[in-house]
């Protein structure tokens, strides 16, 4: 398995899986078809189905209490049974408020979905204090609150503010989609449909992965969780079918060789 480690390796995911070990992996992060695009490789008769399939496939190389995130819409695991494969802890809103295309007959859609799934009861790790994120709105709600005393007994209440910051919860507003403009994009044509920020895969893996940690990245595109993981010191595995994006992927990694690009990556993921 070792030979297939650390690099992107071209071809298609459902054969080259068959090469990863049962429980061996610790978590995995699933951008693939969402089934909602006239792209060839997004075009599927029943994302449910092929969700399922998945989910099967993927609960074997899992290790017990490994993470499996899967990215899709609010529909994406409906009216199947995945229960006997993995348990789906949350569903993760990623909030985008500046789609363009406005819906005409519907509402327009605002969010993509993350299925958190953990192979048992308990995932391995969920590590909160490499995710924590700024509580400013809450805490501008409780000094309001303790201006009002309370009903139940009349007394004030004391807002206990935590330096470390808060549990991002299941609704991410936080993380922007790319853009034109992003200096992130790593090819034009990985715009919308297919490159994820560095950002938002960040959090997957810091919060469900430790370093030294094997990733599964099955779809990897243009290679964001590879460059994550690279960056995190994590070991991946990751499939494209794809080979000109294969190449951009594996262009990204080599740069982070480079100290200065290394330098240049985490300015990117941090925004600064
Ligand atoms: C949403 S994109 C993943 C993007 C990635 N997260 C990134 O940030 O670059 C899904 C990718 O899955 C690839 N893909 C679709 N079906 C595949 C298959 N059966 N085997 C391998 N790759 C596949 C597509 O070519 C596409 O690049």
């Amino acid at each position: 398995m070792q030979e297939i480690e650390n690099k992107i390796v071209c071809g298609n995911t459902f054969a080259l899986v068959k090469e990863i070990g049962d429980n061996s992996i610790d978590l995995i992060v699933c951008d693939g078809p969402y089934g909602v695009t006239n792209k060839a490789w997004d075009k599927i008769s029943s994302v449910q189905e092929f969700n399922l399939r998945l989910i099967e496939i993927f609960s074997k190389k899992l290790k017990k209490g490994g993470v499996l995130y899967l990215f899709g819409k609010h529909d994406s695991v409906d009216f199947v049974d995945y229960r006997k494969y993995l348990n789906l802890k949350s569903r993760i809103i990623w909030y985008l408020p500046s789609r363009l295309s406005q819906g005409r007959i519907n509402y327009t859609n605002n969010y993509d979905t993350i299925f958190y799934f953990v192979k048992g009861e308990k995932a391995r790790c969920f590590n909160l204090d490499s995710i924590r994120v700024p509580q400013l709105v809450e805490l501008e709600h409780r000094f309001r609150c303790e201006r009002v005393p309370s009903v139940v007994n009349g007394r004030y209440g004391k807002t206990r503010f935590d330096e470390r910051g808060k549990n991002p919860g299941d609704v991410w507003g936080d993380i922007k989609a790319l853009t034109y403009r992003s200096k992130e994009l790593a090819d034009r044509r990985a715009l919308n449909t297919v490159q994820k920020p560095e950002l938002l895969i960040e959090r997957l893996v810091l919060a469900s992965s430790c370093e030294g940690d094997l990733v599964l990245d099955p779809f990897a595109g243009v290679g964001t969780c590879p460059v994550v993981c690279k960056r995190l010191s994590r070991r991946f595995i990751a499939f494209e079918v794809n080979a000109s994006f294969v190449a951009v992927a594996t262009r990204r990694l080599e740069r982070l060789n480079r100290p200065l690009d290394k330098q240049h990556s985490l300015e990117l993921a941090h925004g600064f």
